[in-house]
């Protein structure tokens, strides 16, 4: 004979939810918004409670939001860091506070490694070098002919912007057919691609043959400012560039963009994976790699049903 009632448990201690907190760069793209859409839909639905700052793409607002994160005894501290450098103070007060470092899409330049857990992100000199091998393969079907190339480059001092140049003047370099004759940061975003996409018409017209912009969102300004020239982008100018966001999509349908590299923003749920490993303990790899794919404006169409961002 039970009790009512004799099986029943007593009243669970619940698990603390894991507190992340988080400093994003901003809000300067497509891609940026794709990722924290990523990151706040899978602290959700992991059950983090996550604490969300946007720095406006400036690193001393991330550096306050580390010392609050700090201040607040947070579980983990997990950043996208605007600039590569600058973070040996600020994370040596996370580590003697205890609270594990996560850095998600971007590096940064320390000379302890121990003051982050693992990075978690793209390959980006790999993501300039694919497009890098894709200039190279669109030279070799108009042999014999120089193309001039202008650049546009991310945030200064970002992770991004150095990898993706290296790679791509890596690949490029000592090939007589391709010239860069003007690389100049767009900083990310669509208004200064289209700006400064004004100003390299305006110096070099009908001489440029092809844009690399490190990515979709410069690109997509700039296709702006080549019509408003007068010119086709895609046609008269060639356009290289990175991300894979859905607007560069429909640039490609559209014919006005040949070929995106993909960089995933779709990070949130390795991030709570990591942070969950880590509070319990558990070894994690230092470095972990988002597989990424390249998307010429001939398979665009295809895939874009497809595309989740
Ligand atoms: O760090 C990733 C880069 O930052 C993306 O390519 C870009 O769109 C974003 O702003």
């Amino acid at each position: 004979f039970l009790m009512a009632g004799a099986f029943t448990t007593l009243p669970a201690l619940a698990a603390k939810p894991l507190v992340i907190g988080f400093s994003q760069v901003g809000a300067e793209s497509e891609w940026r918004t794709a990722n924290t859409v990523s990151i706040k839909a899978a602290a959700k639905q992991a059950g983090v409670t996550l604490k969300f700052a946007d720095a406006q793409q400036r690193q001393e607002n991330q550096v306050k939001a580390i010392r609050s994160f700090i201040a607040q005894k947070v579980d983990v501290i997990a950043f996208s860091p605007v600039v590569e450098s600058g973070w040996d103070t600020v994370l040596r007060e996370a580590k003697a506070a205890k609270i594990p470092v996560i850095l998600t899409d971007r590096d940064v330049n320390v000379a302890d490694k121990s003051l982050y857990v693992t990075l978690i992100g793209s390959d980006f000199v790999e993501e300039g070098r694919k497009a890098g091998r894709w200039l190279v393969d669109y030279a070799k079907k108009q042999p014999g002919k120089t193309l001039n190339i202008v650049e546009l480059q991310g945030t200064v001092g970002s992770a991004p912007a150095i990898d993706r140049k290296a790679g791509f003047d890596e690949v490029i370099k000592g090939n007589p057919q391709l010239k860069v004759l003007r690389t100049q940061t767009g900083e990310f975003t669509r208004a200064k691609g289209k700006e400064v996409m004004e100003a390299f018409l305006k110096a070099h017209g009908r001489s440029i043959n092809v844009l690399f912009a490190h990515n979709d969102d410069m690109a997509i300004g700039a296709i702006q400012a080549i019509e408003e020239a007068g010119l086709k982008p895609g046609k008269d100018i060639a356009i290289v560039s990175i991300d894979g966001v859905r607007g560069a999509f429909e640039a490609m349908i559209a014919g006005k963009l040949n070929v995106s590299v993909e960089c995933s923003p779709l990070l949130g749920p390795q991030l709570m994976q990591a942070a969950k490993d880590v509070v319990a303990g558990k070894p994690i790899a230092k470095r972990i790699v988002t597989e990424e794919r390249v998307f010429p404006a001939e398979i665009a169409a295809k895939e874009f049903p497809n595309r989740k961002y």
